[in-house]
């Protein structure tokens, strides 16, 4: 029989912890779509946004790294051409800070008054660029990313899977992950769909390469399920 997960223990200074919150929220629906570049993230977001909000729901549409004023200063950081090389774990810790910021400014307070929550990227997305693409340890970049967002999970994340040299060819200009090598891409590929085969009940994985109109019906198929604990306006 498994044992019960401990009681968190407290700090070395035995200071008492505040107890943690589930990692799937109980009220609200926190949507996340994942691919790579030029999947169709940003499409199928707007869109499924759009059929909730005709329906009456309370939508947040939003999306990592940036949607918040310090996310956004890291946004430039990490995505800038400007700036350069970066250390892989300074690039991990400062998406790890917008996450963290957007988890506890943004996501959760919406999620607390029922919204459904659609995220452009989420924790998924680090461990396939910082892990799988830079190669760091998946595991520590783990560790610190469900530190960072408090282990929130999505209650659905829809993968667009893409063969990268299609999705990078659907626009022009490169910021400093884009212009990562196709290996790197490949790396990121792989890594999303590892993860979805992992956990089935909490992944969609489509292929991006269909028609718009036809993933929209599949991920709206995927999300009805989970409306049932989502606030009207
Ligand atoms: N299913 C599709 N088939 C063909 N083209 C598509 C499809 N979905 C989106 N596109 C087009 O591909 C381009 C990239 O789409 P979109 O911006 O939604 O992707 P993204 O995953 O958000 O990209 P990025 O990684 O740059 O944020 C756009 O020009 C969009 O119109
Ligand atoms: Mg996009």
């Amino acid at each position: 029989m498994a044992e019960a997960a401990p009681a968190r223990a407290g700090s070395v200074l035995r200071v008492p912890l505040p107890p943690s919150l589930p990692a799937y929220a109980d009220r609200g629906v926190l949507v996340c779509f994942e691919g790579g570049e030029g999947s169709g993230k940003s499409t199928q977001s707007r869109r499924l946004g759009a059929w909730l909000e005709a329906d009456g729901f309370d939508v947040v549409l939003t999306y990592e790294p940036g949607d918040t004023p310090v996310g956004k200063e890291v946004r430039r950081i990490v995505l800038s051409p400007e700036t350069g090389e970066l250390d892989d774990r300074t690039e991990a810790l400062l998406y790890a800070a917008d996450k963290a910021e957007h988890v506890a400014t943004l996501v959760r307070p919406a999620l607390e008054r029922g919204a459904v929550v659609v995220t452009d990227r989420y924790v998924d997305s680090t461990l396939a660029y910082q892990g799988a693409g830079r190669t760091l340890d998946v595991a520590e970049v783990e560790a610190v990313a469900r530190w960072a967002t408090g282990d929130l999970r999505p209650h659905l994340t829809v993968v667009l899977d893409l063969e990268p040299a299609t999705g990078l060819a659907r626009f022009e200009g490169r910021d400093r992950i884009e212009g990562e090598s196709l290996a790197f891409h490949q790396r990121v590929r792989q890594a999303f769909l590892v993860m979805a085969a992992a956990d089935p009940d909490h992944y969609l994985v489509l292929d991006a390469r269909a028609d718009v109109d036809a993933i929209e019906a599949a991920v709206r198929a995927a999300v009805l399920p989970h409306l049932g604990q989502a606030a009207r306006t």
